[in-house]
């Protein structure tokens, strides 16, 4: 890579799925991780392997997935998590151990309970023994943006003189404002003898709604690794933009002088992908990824871009993949347009995958006039990448009985061989059959949010159904789709229960009573 060009960091799998209420299963993390190669992010943090089993797979999984970009596995400064860090890395190609350990005095005080040196000690402890393990060291001062600069030099000394090659500066608690964070970050640049090459990076947080543009100051600081997520998912308001960054980068090329490596037409793709598996939708006025985002409604504005397009717009929708007019298929079409309606979709599934996808398309098309290339992407994630994740209970089948406001559901569900079944009133039809599917599992999660949105804009279109649930301390997000959307809703509660137990099984937490 041109070495004056800015590194993409992407912790969408890390600090995105952080946020409450993401959780994905290894499929989707691995799903996101080839999709965000393709988009040609130049790191990606795969996960906190000493955070649970099911982190350490994913990062194992992805790790043994990808070629091109550095996988990075996240550790606190502790020798036993940088040895999980090591160990998910092993099938990489170009791992990175990825440490950190808190410099303010907040966090030494009341979290640590350590003083000064003994941090540095920590630090170099740490490095030196991530370094034996792998060449690629990230050392992150966390909280870097309220701690004391000066013992913040000291800190990533300790870190490149223990061998760390990537030195993160995070502003983790989003407190930081664009003119002093620039200075902080040149004050440190400035302060910390670095015998060999070693890059700087940043890592923002949204508290403020600055991290985008502390981001981008800090890259005219000389920044050249930028820490970012698909949608700004992250830790309470998010990380930076992912998007944002890059296309501020790229459209603002005179003014800070530098590019990325991104492949721009897939990020409009990669966002739809993502908030689509985390069930986090993208605000219709989102900057470059929202639907809104190259509409033009007012009259003055659309007579604008009818005499040139340059006159309301800076980007181009087709820079950002943003879709045009689409290909449509529908009961006549083949396999290959389906095939490559697939692959501009940017999912990357397997041919036995294709062929199931393409027979499911059909039986969709025999029910709906007009398919879209939202319901191909729900069919995909919902009957494919959800399938190959392993499942406690899937529904066998469903039958509601409406009388304006009572309802009565009786639900079946599979459970390996068994087919388990129950029956009970509720308060509408999602009411009943959520009812019977607690009887029929013997657990009461309580119900967190339930929200149903229609694929497209018309009467027949896949209704998506999203559903939190939380029990004994265990939260999980299910999705389910379906054209009938008491199908989609009972799906979307079955797979929030089969995740529950999911994560119950890795922490080791029973859920019978
Ligand atoms: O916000 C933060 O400080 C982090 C570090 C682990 C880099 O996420
Ligand atoms: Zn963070």
């Amino acid at each position: 890579m041109n070495e004056d060009n800015v590194r993409i960091f992407d912790t969408t799998l890390r600090d995105g799925e952080q946020a409450a209420r993401i959780n994905l299963n290894t499929a989707e993390k691995v799903q996101i991780a080839k999709q965000l190669e393709k988009l040609r992010v130049d790191i990606i943090e795969a996960g906190f392997p000493a955070a649970s089993p099911g982190d350490m797979e994913a990062v194992r999984a992805i790790a043994g997935s990808l070629r091109y970009p550095v996988i990075a596995g996240l550790a606190r400064c502790s020798i036993s998590d940088i040895e999980a860090a090591a160990l998910a890395l092993e099938g990489a190609e170009k791992p990175r151990i990825h440490t950190f350990i808190a410099t303010s005095d907040i966090h030494l005080q009341d979290k640590l309970r350590m003083t000064r040196p003994e941090v540095l000690e920590k630090i170099s402890k740490c490095v030196s023994h991530a370094r034996s393990l792998v060449d690629d060291v990230e050392f992150s001062a966390e909280d870097a943006s309220r701690s004391d600069t000066a013992f913040l030099i000291e800190a990533f000394q300790a870190a490149v003189d223990a061998g760390a090659t990537t030195l993160n500066i995070p502003d983790t608690v989003g407190y930081a404002v664009p003119h002093e964070f620039k200075d902080m970050v040149e004050k440190i640049m400035a302060g910390v003898r670095t015998p060999r090459e070693v890059v700087w990076s940043v890592h923002a947080h949204n508290d403020l709604g600055l991290a985008v543009i502390n981001s981008l100051e800090a890259v005219r600081s000389g920044i050249r690794q930028v820490e970012c997520t698909i949608n700004g998912l992250g830790e309470r308001a998010g990380n930076a933009s992912l998007e944002e960054v890059v296309m501020g980068l790229r459209t603002r090329k005179d003014y800070f002088g530098v590019e990325t490596r991104i492949d721009t037409t897939r990020l409009f793709p990669t966002s739809s992908m993502v908030s689509k598996l985390t069930g986090f939708p993208v605000p219709p006025n989102k900057a470059i990824v929202g639907s809104n985002a190259f509409a033009h409604e007012a009259g003055i504005h659309q007579h604008g871009i009818l005499c040139n397009r340059a006159t309301y717009e800076i980007m181009n929708a087709e820079d950002v993949g943003a879709p045009s007019s689409s290909l449509i298929l529908g009961k006549h079409s083949g396999k290959h347009a389906f095939r490559k309606k697939v692959e501009d979709l940017n999912y990357s599934i397997s041919e036995e995958e294709i062929n199931k996808a393409f027979s499911l398309f059909k039986e969709l098309c025999d029910r709906k006039e007009y398919v879209s290339t939202e319901d191909i992407e729900i069919l995909i994630i919902d009957e494919i990448l959800a399938v190959s994740a392993e499942r406690e209970y899937i529904l066998a089948d469903f039958n509601v009985h409406t009388t304006r406001g009572q309802a009565s559901a009786a639900v079946s569900l599979k459970n390996g061989d068994t087919t388990l079944e129950d029956a009970a009133t509720g308060n509408g039809p999602v009411d009943a059959a959520y009812a019977a599917i607690r009887r029929i599992i013997g657990l009461d999660p309580q119900l967190v949010s339930y929200k149903i949105d229609a694929a497209s804009e018309r009467s027949d279109a896949i209704g998506e159904a999203h559903v939190s649930l939380e029990l004994k301390g265990l939260r999980s997000h299910g999705r389910g789709a379906s054209t009938d959307i008491v199908e989609a809703s009972i799906k979307a509660y079955i797979n929030a229960v089969n995740r529950i137990c999911q994560l119950a099984e890795v922490k080791g937490i029973a859920l019978q009573q």
